[in-house]
């Protein structure tokens, strides 16, 4: 069936749709509902285990012997593949090895791990039992972790003892210690995988090794959960400092992968797919872990980077060794690719490359590396839009329904179970091709979010501007046939190389540096990076006049939230441009950055500011 016909059958009869395509799963108890409205809750009475469904079905089905976790670690020189039926037994002694240690079905466990196969044993480990995993992402610093230790309350932290970052070894433990220090909450124990490259001092009785522990652990079997159960917590980049939890549940979200691996990629059972992320974000989430294995597909988990670990060719020759059929990145991993290799040398130097498509996410695709990486590719490379808050794509051109007519500029069409509505300030539909509020209509298909982890306000947020609408937080148009344009964030949100940040965030750590009296932090533009943070800040009158205080501000950024956020540059300036009602011109702070002409308002307090900064901007950047 073509695109058309099934997009209208999933918004005209949702609950025929989608329980049509939960059949797909193997549940305990198949759902007689589809959805329930008075609780917004997809498939209310069904029950079944996700691990089971990713790992176990497919061993049941003649399949164990079919390679389902490739491992490819071009920085420690490993490289391991790990059969279905090997992964069931990796993963059911790691869900022994945690039950042991004091989890059970509800409980939360943090995983703060590097890209190495016992992060999916452990995330897969969790759901095997029912335990809510929240998955934190390993260059994430100690208070980051700290704040989400006390949110989720975990009863365990399972770890490593080093990640391997290029050339550089970072040491985990020092960080694990720092935040349980911070934390209000403690977790019983840290479990560390001990790694050769920088083993660990290990404490007892609350550091386990990893190890020790797993080799004295009994496999545990799967624990069906209602659909409705939480899966995961992921915490995302809001509006403030503190980040928000979302809540996957189980159900929804497995029937909604599920269906993406078919319709919307068109991987088939058997091939080899790799979403070159990473599992500390969402695409790591549902496209390393859950959607490709749920699928019967092998999934490749990469530690290393697109370019350096050792070279530009580094994607091409993996996808070359593993036949790999869907590849799926962030524009920024081509733009370094490029930067790298701009003749595609490396690219062109594998033959029988098998790929039948490339995806990209996480940030605006620019249509010239989209059109430089077709061409040297000669195979689709399609843009497709998505946010944690959802789980799996909603904008996308659905290769597995046929679609094949990527416009330029246009993250694709409405994904089926999506409708989408772009709205004015006040609430009204603005005509096709102009630019507003892109927002989804309610109910959400399965899979998206009904939850924020303990903030309920949070959640009604997300809904509160555009009754019975989501707000995406993007700015967007549609074209009269139905494709969608995404334009951009309408808050504070970056994106840098596909990570997400909140500048609010980041002006909270600036703001708290001792000479800093005042700072806006703003999104620059980036060659490669696509964004990355420009901290503009006033300093007080005790500190030194002429005195350059960007270093210091640039190690508390990376000391208080990750060196993913560190900024370009820090410019020093006598005043910040405001409106006459002391709102800061965010705008006016990015143009300059950006190099183009800022165009203040009426209402600016001061406009001789502005050519001061533009003064000290250039000796900046
Ligand atoms: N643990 C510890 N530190 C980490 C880390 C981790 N897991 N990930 C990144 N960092 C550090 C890096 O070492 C670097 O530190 P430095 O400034 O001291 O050198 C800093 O954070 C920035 O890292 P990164 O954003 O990865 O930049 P880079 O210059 O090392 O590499 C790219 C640039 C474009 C190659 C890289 O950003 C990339 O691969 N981006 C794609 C990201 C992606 O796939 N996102 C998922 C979206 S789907
Ligand atoms: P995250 O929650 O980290 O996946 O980030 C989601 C945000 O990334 C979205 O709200 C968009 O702002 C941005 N984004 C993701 N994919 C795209 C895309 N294909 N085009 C433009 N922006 C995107």
């Amino acid at each position: 069936m073509d695109y058309q016909t099934i997009y209208r059958r999933s918004v005209e009869d949702p609950s025929a749709f989608w329980m049509e395509a939960a059949r797909s799963l193997d549940w305990d108890d198949f759902p007689e509902t589809a959805y329930a409205p008075e609780t917004d809750i997809w498939f209310p009475d069904g029950r079944l285990n996700l691990c089971r469904n990713a790992v176990d079905r497919h061993v049941s089905e003649g399949h164990g012997d079919r390679p389902a976790l490739i491992y490819e670690s071009p920085v420690t020189g490993r490289s391991e593949t790990y059969s279905f039926a090997e992964l069931r037994d990796q993963v059911a002694q790691t869900a022994g090895m945690i039950a042991a240690a004091g989890a059970a079905r509800g409980d939360r466990v943090i995983i703060y791990m590097p890209m190495i196969p016992e992060a999916v044993f452990a995330m897969l480990a969790c759901a095997r039992l029912g335990v809510v995993h929240s998955v934190v992402f390993g260059g994430f610093s100690a208070p980051e972790l700290a704040k989400r230790i006390d949110d989720c309350e975990p009863v365990l932290l399972l770890s490593a003892s080093c990640g391997v970052e290029g050339s550089r070894v970072i040491a985990y433990k020092p960080m694990i210690d720092e935040a349980v220090a911070r934390a209000r909450s403690k977790p019983r124990h840290a479990i560390i995988v001990q790694r050769p490259e920088l083993p660990a001092d290990l404490t007892p009785p609350f550091d386990l090794s990893w190890e020790e522990q797993f080799d004295g652990a009994a496999p545990a079997d799967c624990v069906p959960v209602r659909a409705q159960d939480p899966l995961y917590i992921l915490y995302t980049s809001g509006t403030t400092g503190k980040p928000k939890g979302v809540v996957r549940d189980t159900g929804g979200y497995g029937v909604a992968l599920q269906w993406s691996m078919g319709n919307i990629y068109g991987a088939r059972p058997g091939e080899a797919f790799w979403a070159a992320s990473d599992i500390g974000w969402v695409v790591g989430h549902s496209y390393i872990v859950y959607g490709p294995l749920l699928n019967g597909n092998a999934t490749i988990l990469f530690e290393g980077k697109p370019v350096g670990t050792p070279d530009a060719g580094i994607f091409w020759r993996i996808v070359e060794r593993h036949a790999v059929r869907t590849l799926f990145t962030a524009p920024t991993a081509i733009r370094a690719i490029r930067a790298s290799d701009p003749d595609a040398k490396l690219l062109d130097a594998v033959d029988g490359l098998q790929l039948r498509a490339l995806f990209l996410a996480g940030e605006r695709a620019d249509p010239d590396t989209l059109e430089w990486i077709a061409a040297k590719l000669d195979r689709p490379v399609i843009d497709h839009w998505w946010q944690t808050e959802l789980g799996w794509p909603a904008i996308a051109t659905c290769l597995g329904l046929g679609e094949g007519d990527m416009l330029a500029g246009s993250a694709g069409r409405a994904v089926p179970g999506y409708g989408f509505a772009v709205l004015d300030d006040d609430g009204a539909p603005v005509p096709n091709g102009e630019v507003a509020n892109l927002t989804i209509e309610r109910p959400l298909p399965p899979g998206c979010f009904r939850a924020l982890w303990k903030n309920e306000a949070g959640y009604a947020a997300c809904f509160g501007d555009f009754p019975g609408h989501y707000a995406t937080g993007d700015a967007g148009k549609c074209d009269p046939d139905g494709h969608i344009h995404v334009m951009g964030r309408t808050d504070d949100i970056i994106n840098v190389a596909g990570h997400r940040l909140s500048t609010g965030q980041i002006e909270e750590v600036v703001a708290a540096c001792e000479q800093v009296v005042e700072c806006a932090v703003v999104g620059g533009r980036d060659a490669v990076k696509g964004t990355i943070p420009i901290v503009f800040y006033v300093s007080g009158a005790e500190a030194a006049e002429g005195q350059d205080y960007g270093w210091m501000i640039s190690q508390a950024v990376r000391g208080a939230i990750s060196p993913i956020a560190a900024p370009k540059a820090c410019v020093r300036v006598e005043k910040l441009p405001k409106t006459r009602s002391g709102k800061i011109l965010r705008n006016v702070l990015r143009a300059i950055a950006d190099g183009e002409t800022p165009r203040p308002p009426e209402t600016i307090e001061d406009i001789a500011v502005i050519d001061d900064i533009i003064a000290a901007w250039p000796r900046k950047a």
